[in-house]
């Protein structure tokens, strides 16, 4: 484990409402803060939550959604501001998947910002335009 993750305490967890707030309100996603009551609703109904701790403070989560057999999904994986690059969010995307490893469709959507693909390809994940074969992804929103 390289020295900067050393003592972040990485695994399966509900964590509470308010820290998880304070997460994704420090990673600006107000989309999930201005409803707490489905951001709690989506990470129950969830396949699998982790979590990444160090002394106690919620740094980092992952969530996958899906039927934990033929398709899951990674729905978010966020890693507090004062905790990046130093491999949390790694060991959390790893964390998520690790019961799933035999599931042959493993996905995301994400917003097309700077670092993400560097993240997911250090991660494995191949953009859908340069697979090959050749897929196509569709949303509705
Ligand atoms: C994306 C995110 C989860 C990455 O977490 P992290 O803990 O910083 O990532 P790691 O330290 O595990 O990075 C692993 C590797 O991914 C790549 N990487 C991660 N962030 C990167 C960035 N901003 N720019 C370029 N490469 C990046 C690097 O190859 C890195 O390895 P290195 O540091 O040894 O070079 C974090 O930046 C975040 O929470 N962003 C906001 C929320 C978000 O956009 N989530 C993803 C969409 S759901």
């Amino acid at each position: 484990m390289p020295p900067a993750t050393e003592g972040t305490v990485v695994g399966p967890e509900m964590p509470a409402l308010q820290e998880t707030l304070d997460l994704y309100g420090a990673v600006g996603w107000g989309a999930y803060t201005d409803e707490p009551a489905t951001l709690m609703r989506a990470l129950a109904g969830s396949a699998r939550v982790v979590t990444a701790r160090r002394d106690g403070r919620l740094l980092g989560l992952a969530r996958v959604i899906g039927d934990g057999a033929t398709i899951v999904y990674l729905q978010d994986v966020l890693v507090h501001p004062d905790a990046r690059r130093s491999g949390v969010g790694r060991r959390l995307v790893d964390a998520a998947f690790a019961p799933f490893a035999d599931v042959r469709q493993q996905v995301l959507l994400t917003d097309a910002e700077p670092g993400q693909r560097a993240f997911y390809e250090s991660l494995g994940f191949t953009e859908v335009h340069d697979h090959e074969p050749e897929l196509r992804s569709f949303v509705r929103q």
